[in-house]
């Protein structure tokens, strides 16, 4: 295979900010904060091996905005400086290879499983369908005040992002988490300026967005991941979703990551999709065709991508500005540089078994056995593509003993 053009153009974002290529590390939650939520040292050795495969951007794991809402065991949490000189290392790490690094942060609101959390935040007190209500409690609604203090944190921790030299965050709006939940006719049923008409809906969104502006100027990068769709009942739509990401372009942010799903349709990885979707490389590539005549911000794609001939053509066509790819990297960290070499890699990301279907969902290989592939190469190791499905569960239960089969989060 020749190699790919559009993929190794460099691509100018809004703020100035010049990536070297269209390849993006998606976020994938690392689990690799300290026992008091710092960020360990095995993050800057992860991101070092990230930045050899030759990836153009990367944006790391949700970050926690909030110490008393945290998404799973192991999350790094920013709302002050303390850490600055770990964070430091680790910006400086993903950038070691000239490719630029950005911070993924995160509020889970209702999507924190009951053992982490004492009660759950969220626009409306709505739980969970019967198969997630064991796992995550209702939540009890937020209040006013309790919303602009969130708002204000978001763009406080992405301040400390910028003085430790990260180049940009990211604000998860996809998958569930709190933006998400504000985003949704289904989990906002507020009657208040936060909730009813879309614009309502979308004011959390626009104000994290404005906050985090505000406190890092216009120079530093500033995008989000947002749903195509939630792929649930009475949930955020597309038509929904492609006019929130014209108000945000408008408003000047710098790069939109598309994706789709929540906990209860987990819509990002493939799953709760037609067979037609799944088959197609790029599971989120239609909506973002479509909203490519609306909108001139950068647009990156991520979920289900596997081949450089898929990767090359969702850019080429000029759909994509930039493709994610998440469970390969954990695998192929040398994925990016092998296609913009014009070899013409192999995706190796299967699904996962023991073998046994009880016992797989317990372990939630699909979750776990990423993770373990991440803490491996923070360790100096290389992945494993070849890790059994109860080798992997062993591993799990040595690192977290007693939580290792605690319901922890879906994949996203
Ligand atoms: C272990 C794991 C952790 C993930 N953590 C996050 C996360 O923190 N934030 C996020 O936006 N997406 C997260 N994702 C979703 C990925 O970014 C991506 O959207 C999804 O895996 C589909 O892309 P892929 O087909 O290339 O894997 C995670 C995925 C995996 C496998």
């Amino acid at each position: 295979m020749s190699p790919p053009v559009a993929l190794a153009r460099p691509l100018t974002l809004p703020n100035g900010q010049v990536l070297p290529n269209r390849i993006l590390k998606s976020a994938m939650s690392e689990t690799l904060g300290t026992p008091t939520h710092a960020p360990s040292a095995a993050l800057p050795v992860l991101y070092r091996r990230w930045a050899r495969g030759g990836v153009g951007l990367s944006i790391t794991g949700n970050v926690m905005i909030d110490w008393r809402a945290l998404g799973e065991p192991g999350n790094v949490v920013v709302e002050d400086d303390r850490d600055l000189d770990a964070l430091s290392a680790w910006a400086a790490a993903g950038a070691s290879e000239g490719g630029a690094i950005w911070v993924q942060l995160n509020h889970p609101g209702k999507q924190s499983p009951s053992f982490l959390n004492k009660g759950t935040v969220a626009p409306s007190a709505v739980g969970f369908g019967p198969e997630l209500a064991r796992a995550f409690g209702v939540p009890r609604a937020l209040e006013e005040a309790e919303i602009e203090d969130l708002i204000e944190r978001f763009g406080r921790s992405a301040a400390v992002m910028k003085s430790a030299g990260f180049h940009g965050v990211q604000i998860h709006g996809a998958h569930g988490y709190l933006v998400s939940q504000f985003l949704s006719p289904h989990h906002n049923r507020r009657t208040d300026r936060w909730g009813g008409s879309l614009h309502n809906r979308a004011r959390f969104c626009r104000e994290v967005y404005a906050e985090i502006r505000r406190q890092v100027g216009p120079d530093f990068g500033v995008g989000i991941k947002i749903n195509s769709a939630d792929f649930q009942q009475g949930g955020f739509s597309e038509a929904e979703s492609a006019e929130v990401i014209v108000g945000l372009a408008e408003a000047g942010i710098d790069l939109v990551e598309i994706s789709g799903g929540t906990y209860e349709a987990p819509a990002m990885t493939g799953r709760s999709q037609k067979a037609s979707t799944r088959a197609r490389e790029g599971y989120f590539l239609s909506f973002v065709e479509g909203l490519r005549s609306s909108v001139k911000v950068p647009l990156a794609v991520t979920g289900g991508f596997r081949t450089a001939a898929g990767m090359e053509a969702a850019v080429q066509d000029g759909a994509a500005d930039l493709v994610g790819l998440a469970r390969t990297l954990a695998i192929q960290p040398d994925f990016p540089k092998q296609v913009l070499a014009g070899d013409d890699p192999t995706s190796l990301v299967r699904p996962l078994s023991t073998g046994v279907k009880a016992v797989d969902k317990v372990a939630m290989l699909d979750v776990t056995w990423f993770e373990n592939q991440l803490a491996r190469m923070g360790q100096g190791q290389e992945p494993d593509p070849d890790l059994g499905g109860w080798s992997s569960l062993a591993r799990t239960i040595w690192a977290q003993g007693s939580q290792a089969f605690k319901i922890r989060r879906a994949k996203g």
